[in-house]
């Protein structure tokens, strides 16, 4: 019986496995994908960005575990074992550190720093410089996005949430549906997309549906690259219809050396660095969900083939 680790080196493989290890020093591990000694010992695969087909490789795998919040990367693979049950982590630390880039930007914005820092004489002494409106819009209310709801709230923003489903979060306005949608745009000043990757979220922000955001709006991508289309948002922030948008995520990863968001204006970019999955932090729950799968109990936070997250 072992769990593979596969994951690129910059996620420091070495380091979930000694966590998992000082969990259960009996268990075997191997770090794949190359020299996996005994594939048919193989019963869980953790993984990220791994090469396509190769969980075919393990004929007694039990369950695989996405290495992040997001299993859009996993499901991409045409090639997975069928009928072996995928789960994604959820985790505690990421969601802080989720809500913490996402409260620096939005108030990076609100407070005019950037514009101070670049102009120390940007507004005349003691007057308010703040990006105006209050409301916020947080498209994904799943694990991140309500930790990050609850956080806007007690900063005194009005929050407002769009999911696939309609969401009971305290003080938080709940969307749903095409309508929905619609509705919570009309009234946001700040959208916040943490949408996972789906059949029904590919290209949502377009043309169409940022114009309907309040005029002057901001937008923030964390979820997805393939869920904004990118000609569309320099467009409208070239129209003056948005202020900016701050992109952490993009459709190619690394975003190319060109590329025109690089040099917009308007645009600030990360290196999809919003969040990362902290080894120290997930590895009880890659145990947890690797004792489950091996004695066939439920698993936690199990991927819904039907919706794709
Ligand atoms: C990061 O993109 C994640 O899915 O956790």
């Amino acid at each position: 019986m072992s769990l593979l680790i596969c994951l690129p080196d910059s996620f420091e493989p070495r380091i979930l496995c000694s966590s998992l290890q000082s969990l259960d020093p009996e268990l075997k591990i191997e770090i794949g994908p190359e020299n996996v000694q005994n594939p048919a010992e193989v019963e869980f695969a953790v993984v990220w960005n791994h090469p396509q087909g190769l969980l075919l490789k393990y004929p007694n795998l039990q369950a695989i575990s996405s290495y992040g919040h997001g299993a859009d990367g996993l499901l991409a693979d045409k090639k997975l074992p069928e009928g072996v049950p995928i789960v994604r982590l959820t985790n505690e630390t990421m969601a802080n550190w989720m809500s913490e880039y996402l409260l620096a930007v939005v108030l990076l914005k609100r407070r005019q720093l950037l514009e101070h820092a670049s102009n120390p004489e940007f507004v005349e002494w003691g007057t308010a410089a703040r990006h105006p409106g209050n409301q916020l819009g947080i498209l994904g209310l799943g694990y991140l996005g309500k930790a990050a709801a609850k956080v806007f709230l007690q900063m005194g923003f009005d929050v407002a949430g769009w999911s696939r489903t309609l969401k009971q979060i305290e003080g938080v306005s709940s969307y749903s549906g095409r309508d929905g949608l619609t509705e919570m745009l009309n009234k946001t000043d700040y959208l916040v997309n943490i949408l996972p990757l789906t059949d029904e979220t590919l290209n949502l922000l377009n043309t169409e549906t940022l114009s309907q955001l309040k005029r002057g709006a901001y937008y923030i991508n964390v979820g997805r690259g393939q869920t904004l289309v990118e000609e569309d948002l320099i467009s409208l922030l070239d129209a003056g219809q948005l202020s900016g948008a701050c992109l952490d995520v993009f459709r190619t990863e690394p975003l190319a050396e060109g590329h025109p968001f690089r040099k917009h204006k308007k645009i600030l970019i990360t290196p999809h660095n919003s969040c990362s999955t902290p080894p120290e932090a997930v590895a009880p729950q890659i145990y947890e969900n690797y004792k489950r799968a091996i004695s066939g109990r439920q698993l936690l936070n199990l991927v819904d083939l039907k919706h794709g997250y």
